[in-house]
């Protein structure tokens, strides 16, 4: 077999067989064919398409280009969560301890920030202490004991997606959809889930920009996840505007531990009830959606959901003191108000824009290098649909340089857009693609 061959072929717009996939993957995780030629082949690929079985066959292709996380020591049904990605989502901070304290292991693996969108690891480590480094057997044992455990990804874990991730974000081949639901779903099956809650963000501040698309991806995705026994379910939810109020490390972590008392934003708390209820259902610990929803209020109403995310940190080497008494978190130096000097209604916030501005200031990574400050960010103060007056504060910056502060004034300022009707009837939950 050639590689040229295989770009000729898909370039002619050809269906790629089983054998040909795995005959690629094999050879470029081994180093066998060079990078110039699989960028001809994303491309080609990127035009002509892959239909839902080369899909399939490239996920499992790139699930046995590496380890397979042995996760049967854990008792139960396991369920994942995964994003597509968006700005200020905490929802894996708030969801893991509900969904735990009913009894569902969470064995999570997790990431860290990389451009506009952020990482729980990062996250996590606003707490003194906490740590994802553990050994296998720690990991298991802290999900069978507590329910709850978050880990760093290793590196064998699908690394022949860890290359074609690389070369398609230098080579404009990143949004197909045959592309990301394959690198998406090979790392989730390759990490051991049991069954898959998938949220699909759609919006101008996700990878999927019409609802259109992030239908089609959600369904290649449910779709793989069924093929290959992993039980999977996607929410289609907005990503027009960042998700609650917070985005930032420590600010986020502050804004999980209000919603865990009962007293975080409405999008936020909504996403993760409903989120929720489907990994409890997927676990078989209820026999309703509705029911699982009922179960999940309780865990906030009784704390029994904040005392999981005590018990975590703690078992983790954090310090769980940190939640009773939230001025512990790193503070930044300078809190500066971004003041409207408009009125009407805010129609947009211009939610990647302000990730990457949050970013600038420190919270998030320009490249895989960078050192991040784990306080500052933004706190918005009007949502979409708000009405504001001149004068109103829109949001606040937390910075540690006031030059850079002063900066994403006049940029927060710029993302924001204000008129004077707002009409539009922008869901947070747009649908459930289910087998
Ligand atoms: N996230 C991934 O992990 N892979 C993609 O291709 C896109 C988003
Ligand atoms: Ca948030």
């Amino acid at each position: 077999m050639r590689m040229y061959d295989l770009i000729l072929k898909k370039r002619n717009g050809e269906e790629l067989s089983r054998e040909e996939i795995n005959f690629f993957i094999e050879n470029y995780t081994n180093g066998n064919i060079p990078d110039y030629q699989v960028s001809a082949l994303m491309m080609a690929i990127f035009f002509k398409k892959m239909n839902s079985r080369e899909t399939a066959d490239l996920t499992m292709a790139i699930v046995n280009s590496g380890d397979i996380l042995d996760l049967s020591a854990i008792e139960g049904i396991k369920v994942d969560k995964h994003s597509t990605g968006g700005v200020g989502d905490t929802t894996t901070l708030v969801l893991g301890p509900m969904v735990a304290a009913l009894g569902v292991p969470v064995a999570k693996m997790s990431g860290r920030g990389l451009g506009h969108t952020g990482g729980t690891i990062d996250k996590l480590e606003s707490f003194n202490g906490f740590s994802v480094e553990m050994t296998n057997e720690k990991f298991i044992g802290n999900v069978n004991t507590i329910k709850l455990a978050v880990g760093a990804q290793t590196g064998d874990l699908a690394p022949a997606d860890k290359k074609l991730y690389s070369l398609r974000d230098v080579t404009a081949t990143v949004d197909n959809v045959s592309l990301i639901a394959s690198s998406i779903m090979s790392k989730k099956i390759a990490a051991g889930a049991d069954c898959i809650v998938l949220d699909v963000k759609v919006g101008e501040g996700a990878f999927m920009k019409t609802p259109e698309a992030a239908f089609e991806l959600a369904h290649e995705m449910v779709s793989i996840g069924n093929n290959v026994n992993r039980e999977t379910i996607a929410i289609i939810s907005d990503m027009d505007q960042p998700l609650g109020f917070a985005v930032g490390n420590a600010l986020e972590v502050k804004e999980a531990i209000d919603t865990l008392k009962g007293k975080g934003p409405k999008d936020l708390f909504e996403l993760c009830l409903t989120l929720g209820s489907n990994m409890v259902l997927l676990a078989k610990k209820a026999n309703s959606a509705e029911e699982a929803r009922e179960m999940l209020l309780e865990t906030i109403e009784s704390g029994s959901a904040l005392n999981k995310l005590k018990e975590f940190i703690a078992a983790q080497g954090g310090d769980s003191s940190y939640i009773d008494d939230v001025e512990k978190f790193p503070k930044a130096q300078y809190v500066v108000p971004v003041i409207s000097d408009d009125e009407g209604y805010v129609t947009k916030i211009h939610a990647e824009n302000i990730g990457l501005i949050a970013m600038e200031l420190g919270a998030g990574r320009a490249t895989k290098e960078s050192v991040i400050d784990l306080a500052v960010g933004i706190v918005l103060n009007k949502k979409r649909g708000d009405s504001v007056l001149k004068g109103d504060v829109l949001a606040y910056v937390h910075a540690n340089d006031m030059e850079k502060a002063n900066e994403a004034v006049r940029k927060i300022q710029k993302n924001y857009v204000i008129k004077s009707q707002y009409s539009e009837n922008i869901p947070l939950i747009y649908g459930v693609v289910t087998k």
